[in-house]
């Protein structure tokens, strides 16, 4: 049984409002359903031709119990048997990289990208990546905050996302927001019960999507059904700069024991510090502390929803690309 807030403070309902799109929240209508394309017969099949290194499947806690993700494998079950076991478990799929694997899913999108720039004077977008989330009737996403923008596109069941403010550092102190632009954490940011008081709380319906604001720390509770979702990272100028500022901010203070003083996204000194991040990741300065995956279960083949944990010698690393 998923647990949450009876009565959250703030609760928002669909605005339509695109002209927020790409800076505050949008909650809106898109028609991706009438493709057809994410029926069981369809989503089997998807799953079935995803490679090793562009898919994703993790069990999680319950509320209350020590946040943590585990990721697991497959363990080469057909489509339709992963599509049962995530409907039984406590599962969270994630087929990532439509652009590579999937460009009838990825043409949805840019179709609706483009659609919502040419309604936006003024808005561009870039760097889309999409991927297909199947999780679990019970399933839940730990409090966290992702790099670039994110848009969510419902399909099927219904989940409940909470949304905190961005720029309170209390939910997402500036050293924490550095550690996830520099890729050493993303799931493990504190995270109190007590800040859903002042959270946004928005019931996705299917044939909803959402698009929130650089940042914000967001959570996510299934509350009935398989649920289904496309999720779409992007950027715009703006927020690309934003992620300059706190990826370079994050090397002064860890390199050079700097306390970062401007976190501003604009002037100067943002784009000095926008190039500077580009450089440190072209020469791939970072890359010996971003964090690895392991797996560490894989799917019982007798028992839908059932996991077998690997013992530590049958653990690996995931490569993802
Ligand atoms: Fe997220």
């Amino acid at each position: 049984m998923v647990q949450h807030t009876e009565h959250p403070r703030s609760v928002t309902f669909p605005n339509n409002d695109m002209s927020q799109f790409g800076k505050g929240l949008s909650h809106f209508q898109h028609d991706f359903l009438s493709s057809g394309l994410f029926t069981d017969e369809r989503l089997a099949r998807l799953i079935e031709r995803y490679p090793r290194e562009y898919y994703m499947i993790t069990t999680m806690t319950q509320q209350g119990q020590k946040p943590e993700w585990r990721n697991g494998d497959l363990n080469g079950v057909s489509g339709e048997y992963a599509l049962e076991a995530i409907r039984n478990g406590r599962l969270w799929l994630c087929l990532r990289r439509f652009d590579l694997i999937a460009p009838e899913y990825d043409d949805l999108v840019a179709d609706a990208f483009a659609q919502i720039e040419s309604m936006n004077p003024g808005l561009t977008t870039s760097g889309h990546k999409s991927s297909l989330l199947i999780s679990s009737p019970g399933a839940r996403v730990l409090y966290h905050a992702d790099i670039p923008m994110v848009s969510l596109w419902h399909l099927r069941g219904r989940k409940r996302v909470w949304l905190y403010d961005p720029n309170d550092k209390t939910h997402l102190p500036d050293e924490v927001l550095e550690g996830i632009m520099l890729r050493e954490t993303e799931e493990e940011i504190p995270y109190d019960q007590s800040w859903d008081q002042t959270a946004q709380s928005i019931v996705l319906e299917p044939g909803y999507a959402l698009s929130w604001p650089h940042n914000a720390p967001h959570r996510v509770d299934n509350l009935e059904g398989l649920n289904v979702s496309i999720t779409t990272d992007y950027f715009t100028p703006e927020t690309k700069r934003r992620y300059g500022v706190y990826y370079t901010n994050g090397l002064m203070r860890r390199r050079l024991g700097v306390k970062p003083r401007s976190t501003s996204a604009n002037g100067i000194g943002a784009y000095a510090k926008c190039a500077a991040a580009l450089a440190a990741k072209k020469v791939g300065v970072k890359a010996a502390t971003e964090r690895s995956m392991m797996q560490t279960f894989k799917l019982n083949k007798e028992m839908p929803g059932a996991l077998i944990d690997l013992s530590p010698a049958e653990q690996q690393a995931i490569t993802q690309y």
